[in-house]
């Protein structure tokens, strides 16, 4: 069976006080769209809608960006979520198959959720409604059950009897039906309401009035956590936060104060690796078997391979790759460079676009001078080659293996393998000068009082 994937998205989040379209602000360096999106693709879905409005442009092309395939459909008035998914038939014009509708501002209904969906419709129930028991079901449509336990209506909190308002199983938004017979009853739907909108809710008594039967699936309230304001989306970011912090304890990985640890959506550690409180991951790193990750270190874009030790107080940028067993001390950042096995890169050093090898130690206040302004260029230490501290390496140049640069070295031409190069200003002494030159100048300092 096919499935079509329709997402709501074109609401304005007029709540959110925000340039950025709603839908498009980020939990764990992923926007919400793209968590929604993530979820479905485990569907293996066979066409994506996407249906847009506010910003429309911005919120297309991240959806493209995610899948390439995701078609979009413009929604130019906002009249409620059945004339939403309406906007999204021309798309699926021919497409037989099930319609699964999804809010873009709804990011954590989990996969295995919507795949039970998918089993109750494959038992025959014509439309099947994600419900949840509310803990304040204030605002939500009510699920209006039979005694069969089948679904009858849905309710709009604003259109809702007191009696109705009692009932705390709600709606999630979340719907699946065969994509034809979707469309056909939203073609029913009117907008003689409390709201005046166009409801989506409307099609299951619709369906029922059809003689066909409907049926809810139920979840967590927190898989259908919604965000329409900033102290939602801290809310969700501080609920995802937490799925991430219990999974990575459960896979084996030690945090030492858990609640001060950021992950991106995407973070991976490896078993028994160590990470120290205030540790922040940006998208796309991978933390191998047995690394410990200091205490304030900041990654991103990064891979660190098993046993090294990074930190306390390092940044990893995209593309810094560290071996196995190497060492990132403090106030070290690393971009787009790969440190070998067991390389030391221990204190107050920049790293970027350089390779070093195995073993090599890289004095303190190091720096890779890769930018001239307008292009960059690399820098390539050898294994076991040794830099003294506080040397500037300007690229391109080599360092090849075993090469010795002396301390405060400005490197401007390639050193050989097991090489020394001094490239600093020759050290001059003059007995005595010292001790002459204070007094002269605490003499001036009398005269100057007197
Ligand atoms: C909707 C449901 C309600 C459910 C609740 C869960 C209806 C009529 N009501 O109410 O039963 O309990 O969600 O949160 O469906 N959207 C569009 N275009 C529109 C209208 C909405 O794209 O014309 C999008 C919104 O951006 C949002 C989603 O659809 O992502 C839901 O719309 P919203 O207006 O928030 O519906 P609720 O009133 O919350
Ligand atoms: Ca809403």
């Amino acid at each position: 069976m096919d499935t079509a994937i329709i997402v709501l998205a074109a609401g304005q989040g007029t709540r959110m006080a925000s340039d950025i379209p709603k839908v498009l602000h980020e939990v764990a360096h992923a926007p919400l769209l793209h968590h929604v999106l993530r979820a479905a693709a485990a569907l293996e879905p066979t066409r994506t809608v996407v249906v847009v409005g506010t910003g429309a442009e911005a919120v297309a092309d991240a959806a493209r960006e995610l899948d390439p395939k995701a078609e979009t459909a413009l929604q130019t008035e906002r009249l409620g979520t059945a004339h939403a998914v309406a906007q999204a038939q021309p798309a699926l014009e021919g497409f037989t198959g099930d319609a699964l509708v999804l809010y873009g501002d709804t990011p954590f209904v989990r996969p295995e959720t919507l795949q039970r969906m998918q089993a109750a419709r494959a038992e025959g129930s014509a439309v099947v409604v994600l419900g949840f028991e509310a803990a304040d079901p204030t605002g939500y449509g009510r699920l209006i059950t039979g005694t069969d336990g089948s679904l009858e209506a849905i309710v709009e909190h604003k259109d809702a009897s007191d009696a109705q308002r009692a009932i705390t199983l709600c709606n999630s938004g979340v719907i699946c039906a065969d994509s034809l017979t979707l469309f056909s009853l939203i073609e029913a739907v009117g907008n003689n309401n409390a709201k005046g909108e166009y409801y989506l809710t409307d099609i299951v008594a619709i369906a029922r009035g059809r003689g066909l039967s409907c049926a809810a699936v139920t979840c967590d309230e927190s898989e259908t956590l919604g965000v329409n304001s900033r102290a939602e989306l801290a809310g969700a970011e501080a609920t995802f936060q937490a799925g991430m912090r219990a999974r990575a304890m459960a896979e084996g990985a030690t945090l030492t104060a858990p609640g001060t640890v950021f992950f991106a959506y995407d973070t991976q550690l490896g078993r028994d690796v160590i990470v120290e409180p205030f540790v922040t991951f940006g998208p796309n790193v991978s933390v191998a078997d047995g690394a410990r990750i200091r205490a304030y270190s900041h990654l991103e874009g990064a891979a660190v391979a098993p046993g090294a030790i990074v930190g306390p107080y390092a940044r990893l940028r995209p593309g810094a790759q560290i071996g196995a067993n190497a060492r990132i001390g403090n106030f070290v950042e690393v971009k787009a460079a790969e440190i070998a096995e067991g390389a030391k890169v221990n204190h107050l050093t920049y790293i970027g676009d350089a390779s070093v090898g195995a073993g090599a130690n890289i004095g303190a206040g190091t720096i890779t001078c890769n930018y001239d302004g307008v292009f960059k260029h690399r820098t390539t230490i050898g294994a076991g080659a040794f830099i003294g501290s506080n040397s500037a390496l300007v690229a391109p140049v080599s360092i090849a293996d075993g090469g010795y640069v002396a301390s405060g070295s400005v490197v401007t031409s390639n050193v050989g393998a097991g090489d020394l190069a001094i490239a600093r200003a020759r050290q001059v002494n003059k007995p005595g000068l010292g001790a002459r030159m204070v007094e002269r100048l605490k003499a001036l300092n009398q005269k100057g009082k007197g």
